[in-house]
């Protein structure tokens, strides 16, 4: 029986095993059997594995590492990585509270986004959280408006600017100066001015981000250069000053023939800089930890032959997956079950859109109706960027850890679409 592609994007923890997908130790149409499809399937292993791999690589620095749990909310994902010691990096009161109930301690959480509410900063003020990522002045004063109110102090890490192309989709770059996020360089002693004369605001530090996903590490080297002159001037200025945090965007493989995100690369070009700051460095990994833990699976419902194209119509769909319509983002397809036959078509799902596509113009796996195919590197921006649309109720999510697996999130019922509705009485 043929073996297609043990080797899935280098992957180890998905491969086929005498011809059929195994999910570490669990054939995946046991999963597709027990839970249904479409259906997420995480690997607590791969998971665990990229965390590993990242605060290895850097060590010498004993860097926090806040997951960036907007790629992956699973309660089951965060609670694995907190238990291996991950902080988080949270964009809104309920990613706060998702981290919080999965087990991260407060203190290991750093609040980032351009849009904080009072509501979302008085939360994160009680909980004590590690700092805020700053994105504007008036987010300062906003801050320190609620700390003042509340009796309590925000520590603060202004987001800079620092104007390096990450070179990544126009939608996912943000270290531009024409993005909308952080404080341009020139601004940003302002802002630290500024800082410094509110009340309920304590300066701990500067926070980049430069875009997401970054395949080189170019960009963070030369973004670390960038401000180093600000670094010097901050530590000497204000003595709270103590975190430096580079973000996230670490790249993953998503194509067979992508050189995967070269860790010792990074780590030998960034550490020496890093540590020569002598400030406590943080990360916020998401993709390179979630990325390729995760799969897709999706059974076909139809092939369908049009005289001037082939479609497998599947039962994922824009709704679980919306990154190849959003991003024109490629995602690996492989049938579940060995089949060597290819067929040039598009896989496209029941939402009526014509952008309803998870792969288009490709040699796709001759899967017949009724069979089973996996859509690759899921894990990260897959599930959480998932919708209702169509009334499609959202999937269910399994996590396999070796020969175990378990039901993470089960999947939404048609009630549940309902729950919140309420039936207006005219009379
Ligand atoms: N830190 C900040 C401040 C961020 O804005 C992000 C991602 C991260 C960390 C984590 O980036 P990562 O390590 O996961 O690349 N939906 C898009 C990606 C949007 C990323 C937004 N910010 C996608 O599907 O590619």
């Amino acid at each position: 029986m043929s073996i297609r592609g043990s080797s899935l994007l280098g992957l180890t923890e998905f491969a086929h095993r005498d011809g059929v997908l195994h999910a570490e130790g669990v054939p995946v149409p046991v999963l597709a059997e027990r839970y249904g499809t479409p259906l997420y399937v995480y690997s607590r292993s791969h998971l665990l594995g990229q965390y590993r791999r990242l605060a290895e690589a850097l060590a010498p620095l004993d860097p926090t590492l806040f997951f960036a749990v907007k790629s992956n909310t699973c309660g089951a994902v965060i609670a694995t990585l907190a238990e291996a010691g991950a902080g988080a990096d949270v964009v809104s009161g309920g990613e706060l509270f998702r981290a919080r109930r999965a087990g991260v301690p407060a203190d290991r959480i750093a609040f980032a986004g351009v849009g904080k509410t009072e509501a979302e900063i008085e939360q994160a003020l009680r909980e004590d959280i590690l700092y805020f990522t700053v994105e504007s002045e008036p987010e300062l004063e906003r801050i320190s408006a609620c700390a003042a109110r509340l009796g309590l102090v925000g520590r603060v890490a202004i987001r800079v600017n620092p104007d390096v192309d990450p070179k990544t989709h126009k939608y996912t770059s943000t270290g531009k100066k024409e993005n909308k996020f952080g404080v341009d360089l020139e601004r940003a002693r302002r802002a630290y001015e500024r800082a410094a004369r509110l009340p309920g605001i304590e300066i701990a530090g500067l926070h980049m981000h430069l875009g997401s996903p970054i395949m080189t590490r170019d960009p963070y080297v030369q973004a670390v250069e960038k401000v180093g002159p600000l670094l010097d001037e901050l530590k000497t200025a204000y003595p709270t000053f103590r975190h430096l945090d580079v973000g996230g965007g670490m790249g993953i493989a998503y194509r067979p023939d992508q050189a995967p995100f070269d860790l010792d690369a990074f780590a030998e070009a960034i550490v020496p800089p890093l540590k020569a700051t002598g400030l406590k460095i943080g990360l916020e990994p998401g993709r390179f930890i979630t990325g390729n833990a995760g799969i897709l699976v999706t059974r076909v419902q139809y092939v369908k032959d049009n005289p001037f194209k082939k479609f497998l119509v599947v039962d994922a769909a824009m709704t679980e997956l919306i990154r190849p319509a959003l991003y024109q983002a490629h995602h690996e397809i492989v049938a579940v079950e060995g089949t060597a036959e290819t067929v040039l078509g598009d896989v496209v799902g029941p939402v009526c859109e014509s952008g309803d596509f998870l792969a288009q113009d490709r040699d796709l796996p001759a899967v017949p109706a009724g069979g089973l195919l996996a859509v690759l590197s899921a894990g990260a921006y897959g599930a959480v960027m998932a919708s209702t649309y169509n009334s499609r109720p959202l999937a269910a999510e399994v996590m396999v850890s070796g020969p175990r697996h378990e039901l993470v999130r089960r999947r939404q019922t048609v009630e549940d679409l309902v729950r919140d509705e309420v039936m207006p009485r005219w009379e």
